[in-house]
């Protein structure tokens, strides 16, 4: 299977655990644009919460009914893709920019499912990807410094010479450590200035792995 193949298939397998009248979180991304469609086919009767303003024009486009994070109390399943998972299903995300809605969206869903494939397996958290963090325009440079402070190297993602503006109106600093990544997760989280940071750590249920040999699931043990 080549990539795009490895991507279709686990989309499809998500989209498969879509039953009529769930309530639904739709991630952001390749992979998740891939679900979103399979879901729209299905023309089933559901609610969907979008995690990007990309997400919901897809949403919209192809019949599926959205609704605000804030009218439903939770939601029965979330799938989203990512940029990296370790052998724990930690992850990272946010190289779309939504990390901060994605974040919301997961932790208000039963089960979170995490399509990828086989090129975002990591041994440790930042083997390849950067870490995104959120932060907030005022200040943002200091608000770097104190994150150099902590042992990262942040970096303003631009495009075309102009900071890249999150769906929150938000910087993101791609952020690089010479330490394992995860262990800076409370300390990133506590920095003034931080909105949010991309490590999503013990919150995935379901890793679905896109292999050049098939589909992986895996399942984190419930604790
Ligand atoms: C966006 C994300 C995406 O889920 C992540 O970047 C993976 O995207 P893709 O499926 O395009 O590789 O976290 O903020």
């Amino acid at each position: 299977m080549n990539i795009d193949e490895m991507r279709r298939t686990v989309a499809e397998r998500a989209a498969a655990l879509v039953e009529p009248g769930m309530q639904v979180g739709l991630g952001t991304g390749r992979t998740a644009a891939l679900v979103v469609d399979a879901i729209a086919r299905k023309k089933m009767k559901l609610v969907a919460v979008a995690t990007s303003e990309a997400t919901a024009q897809q949403a919209r486009a192809g019949g599926i009914r959205l609704v605000a994070l804030d009218e439903v109390r939770a939601l029965d399943l979330c799938i989203d893709g990512a940029d990296e998972f370790d052998p724990h299903l930690d992850l990272i995300k946010g190289l779309g920019g939504a990390l901060l809605r994605e974040k919301l969206v997961a932790q208000a869903a039963q089960r979170f499912v995490v399509i990828v494939d086989e090129e975002k397996r990591v041994r440790q958290l930042g083997e390849k990807a950067p870490l995104p963090v959120e932060v907030v325009p005022f200040g943002w440079t200091h608000t770097r410094e104190r994150l150099r402070y902590l042992g990262l190297d942040p970096v303003l993602r631009e495009r075309a010479g102009n900071p890249v503006l999150t769906d929150g109106g938000n910087y993101v600093l791609d952020c690089r450590a010479q330490v394992p990544i995860a262990s800076l997760a409370d300390a990133i989280k506590r920095t003034t200035g931080v909105v949010e940071h991309g490590l999503f750590l013990r919150m995935a249920h379901t890793v679905l792995v896109g292999t050049p040999s098939g589909l992986e699931e895996l399942h984190r043990p419930r604790t």
